[in-house]
């Protein structure tokens, strides 16, 4: 799956006192598969602001960016973009923020439940998911906020593999 910027720009608050031109004309293109990509810049370059242009968090202000079959522009439809969503996983930058369900368990299902995978590969998968991230079984019926920082970020982790996307955006989601 390619994954091209076409001179992307994109601003926060436009058209108020706060408008702030966070990305500048960027063009590039990957080809994804099997790759590590990384993206480097100093602290407010953009980096951010730049991945979630890429499942269409964020859309292009002005420009295009293009993933696999979908064109990201300003004029996209934010319903249009589910599918998108389930082939391109983001980890945040503090992925424990992404956390919200009763247990851990439940917290890794909840991607895959919402995109109908059917239970007994939802219960795989979640195996799959926590043995790759390292996180014992015996977690999954905690509640996620009963956790260490790391183990949240490790169930953040695991709850994004366990969509199985085809590109896995981690935004400095350090484990330490
Ligand atoms: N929601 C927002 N509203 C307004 N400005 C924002 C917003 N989010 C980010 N910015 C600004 O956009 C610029 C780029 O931010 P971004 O978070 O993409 O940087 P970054 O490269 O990821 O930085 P870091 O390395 O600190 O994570 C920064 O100047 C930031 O202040
Ligand atoms: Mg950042």
């Amino acid at each position: 799956m390619d994954i091209q910027f076409r001179h992307v720009n994109y601003t926060y608050q436009p058209h108020t006192p706060y408008a702030y031109q966070a990305l500048h004309d960027i063009n590039f293109t990957v080809s994804t598969g099997g790759e590590l990509i990384a993206i480097v810049g100093h602290t407010g370059s953009g980096k951010s602001t730049l991945l979630q242009h890429i499942n269409g968090l964020l859309l292009p202000t002005e420009g295009a960016v293009m993933v696999g079959d979908y064109l990201l522009s300003k004029d996209n439809k934010r319903q249009d973009l589910k599918k998108l969503r389930g082939k391109v996983g983001i980890v945040f930058q503090y992925p424990e923020h992404q956390l919200f369900e009763e247990t851990v368990e439940r917290d890794i299902s909840f991607g895959p439940h919402n995109f109908h995978v059917p239970n007994q590969e939802i219960t795989s998968r979640v195996l799959t998911s926590i043995e790759k991230v390292g996180i014992s079984e015996s977690l999954l019926e905690k509640s996620p906020f009963e956790l260490s920082g790391g183990q949240m970020r490790r169930v953040a982790i695991a709850g994004v593999l366990a969509m199985e996307p085809e590109v896995l955006i981690l935004d400095e989601p350090l484990l330490d």
